[in-house]
């Protein structure tokens, strides 16, 4: 399957927040929209109003990635703001994992589960089966442009060795860090979908940026 690039807008501009997004409609394959609590992480992004304002203009998938504390509360309102790709954390979920799970399915929505790095990736496994993607940070959730933690190609080819050893579907996406050096390793480890913040939105052609990395397999 062709690589797909998921360029975050938290390294957007926000001030010409329409510009980026018809630029990633003409190039990117998914928005992902990077929501931050200030509790779950030491940090505060954005909500609601701005996906529903990015869905009126977006021609691409919406991706959320939820990093708050009891994320289940806000997957309506995540439907109703036009995402169609929805995950939260493992270590922010709990015992409560396997029902968000099939809460973001009965919302028609496509169900991932993440976990920072420092979480085992075989925590991952008794969800297979139960979500439609798994995202392994490759940073720890919390801020853009940070480096790329290269022990996370071991967590992807794990995971991805346990899903076709079960048969199962679900995507890899992986996110922080990702530039055009490291998304050849990447696609060889068995990531399918590549989220990338400041390599795209600091590059002086963001266009390109996002071909570099989508033709680095
Ligand atoms: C980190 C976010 C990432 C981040 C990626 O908390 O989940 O999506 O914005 O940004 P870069 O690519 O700059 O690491
Ligand atoms: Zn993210």
């Amino acid at each position: 399957m062709q690589l797909q690039v998921a360029p975050s807008i938290l390294s957007a501009d926000f001030a010409n927040l329409g510009r980026d997004i018809r630029m990633l409609n003409r190039s990117a394959d998914i928005i992902h929209f990077d929501v931050m609590d200030g509790s779950f992480v030491p940090n505060i992004s954005f909500g609601f109003p701005v996906m529903k304002a990015v869905a009126e203009i977006a021609k691409i998938p919406m991706d959320a990635h939820l990093m708050v504390v009891n994320p289940h509360k806000w997957f309506e309102s995540c439907a109703k703001s036009g995402v169609s790709m929805l995950s939260f954390h493992l270590e922010a979920a709990g015992r409560k994992t396997s029902g968000n799970l099939a809460a973001i399915r009965s919302l028609g929505m496509k169900a991932g589960l993440v976990i920072n790095p420092d979480i085992p990736v075989q925590r991952l496994f008794p969800y297979i089966g139960k979500a439609d993607y798994f995202l392994i940070m490759s940073v720890f959730a919390g801020f853009g442009g940070q480096k790329f933690i290269y022990e996370s190609l071991d967590r992807v080819a794990a995971l991805k060795a346990e899903l076709e050893a079960r048969g199962d579907a679900a995507l890899i996406e992986v996110d922080g860090g990702v530039n055009a050096s490291n998304a050849a390793a990447l696609a060889a480890a068995g990531a399918d979908i590549l989220v990338a913040g400041s390599s795209v939105f600091s590059a002086k052609d963001p266009e390109a940026a996002i071909a570099s990395i989508r033709n680095a397999q």
